[in-house]
């Protein structure tokens, strides 16, 4: 059995815990089942924060996270702090961690599985076998560039401001993440920005280019204006390998993509930093792409899928078990196969469950397969 691996686990508010117990159930076969044992730490996050010490985020669990080899992530907010000012916000808990642990490169991908395709509101005849990653920058970008604010100016109207700021080392870096990616994948990559109006666009355009040039001239480069890429999602998702493209182009356009699929409760998200050269340890959140959905908090009806397959993909980068990784992949598809759904991805046919007895589907299947 592989060394012990050290996981936190921040489930967060609304469904967040409900399927992170589900996960828990699978840490516990695999340990029972001698495939890997993991140190385990659990810490609160987001309105569970605020309420228990103040602020979404503490420095503990900052630290925390920084001594884990892996976190995963549930999900934060709710109605309940809806009404907190800007700076004190349960998103903060992400923010925060992604700024922390400098992870960059937030790999979002868009997957539909053969037995949901009727789940997606576009034709089967376009997003069968849709298999695309968006691979978004993010600790950079408007989200965290300076200067920001609201200003009062001197006729008394006042004036809000964000801005838009990439560096070369910022671009490359998000870059080559996505470049290894499609190496592995069908060896393209789309650089997606607005060069016609923005320099930061332009900027990101030319060292794009100039880095495939230098390091990766075997991947195929092309690139697109944001908003065509929004277009083309919808109209030819398939074209699609790899986007690559900043925080908040990537923050839409992976909610774009999310829908293709029809099932936003099934999609993983990972996001990588840099390798720590001493441990040798990359810097890794894995998360469902899914909210809190506090409407549906606390009644056992979430789909559990995409905070399994986030763990899937943890399994898969963090720690290279890429025959397990495939394992859980392989029981979620299985299951759905049988006709076992949560309400949310319901079919006409199928048999609707709720999250614990998806889970245990998903165990009874890891036996099979393990079998
Ligand atoms: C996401 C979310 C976050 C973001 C929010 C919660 C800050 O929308 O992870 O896509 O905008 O990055
Ligand atoms: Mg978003």
């Amino acid at each position: 059995m592989p060394a012990n691996k050290k996981l936190l686990l921040l489930p967060g508010d609304g469904v967040g815990p409900e399927v992170m117990h589900e996960v828990r159930r699978v840490i516990d076969w695999m340990a029972r089942r001698r495939r890997a044992s993991f140190e385990l730490a659990e810490d609160l996050v987001g309105g569970a924060a605020i309420d228990a010490h103040g602020s979404a985020i503490s420095a503990a669990t900052v630290a925390r996270a920084k001594e884990a080899d892996a976190v995963l992530f549930g999900s934060v907010g709710g109605p309940k702090w809806d009404t907190l000012g800007f700076d004190n916000r349960p998103e903060i808990a992400i923010l925060t961690l992604r700024r922390e642990l400098g992870l960059y490169a937030n790999l979002r991908p868009a997957i539909v599985l053969d037995p949901l395709l009727d789940a997606s509101t576009l034709k089967p005849d376009v997003v069968r076998g849709l298999d695309l990653m968006i691979v978004r920058e993010s600790t950079g970008g408007i989200y965290f560039g300076e200067p920001r604010g609201v200003e009062t100016l001197p006729d008394g109207q006042q004036r809000g401001f964000n801005t838009e700021t990439y560096t070369t080392h910022e671009i490359e870096r998000v870059a080559r993440v996505a470049f290894e990616l499609a190496r592995k994948r069908q060896n393209r990559v789309t650089s997606v920005e607005k060069a016609n109006v923005m320099e930061s666009g332009l900027l990101w355009r030319q060292v794009v280019t100039a880095l495939a040039a230098r390091e990766f001239p075997d991947v195929t480069l092309s690139h697109m204006y944001a908003d065509n890429c929004a277009m083309q999602l919808v109209r030819n998702p398939r074209q699609f390998d790899v986007i690559v493209t900043s925080n908040l182009f990537g923050d839409l356009l992976s909610d774009l993509a999310s829908m293709l699929t029809g099932s936003l409760g099934m999609l993983p998200s990972a996001t990588l930093g840099d390798t720590d050269p001493t441990t040798g340890r990359r810097y890794a959140l894995y998360e469902p792409i899914h909210g809190s959905a506090p409407d549906i908090a606390g009644r056992g009806i979430a789909n559990p899928l995409g905070q399994l397959l986030s763990f899937a993909m943890l399994l898969r980068h963090s720690f290279a078990m890429e025959e397990d990784a495939a394992m859980i992949e392989r029981a979620a598809t299985n299951v759905l196969a049988s006709g076992l759904r949560t309400a949310d991805v319901m079919a006409p046919g199928a048999a609707q469950v709720g999250t614990s007895v998806m889970g245990e589907s998903i165990l009874r299947e890891l036996e099979k397969l393990a079998a």
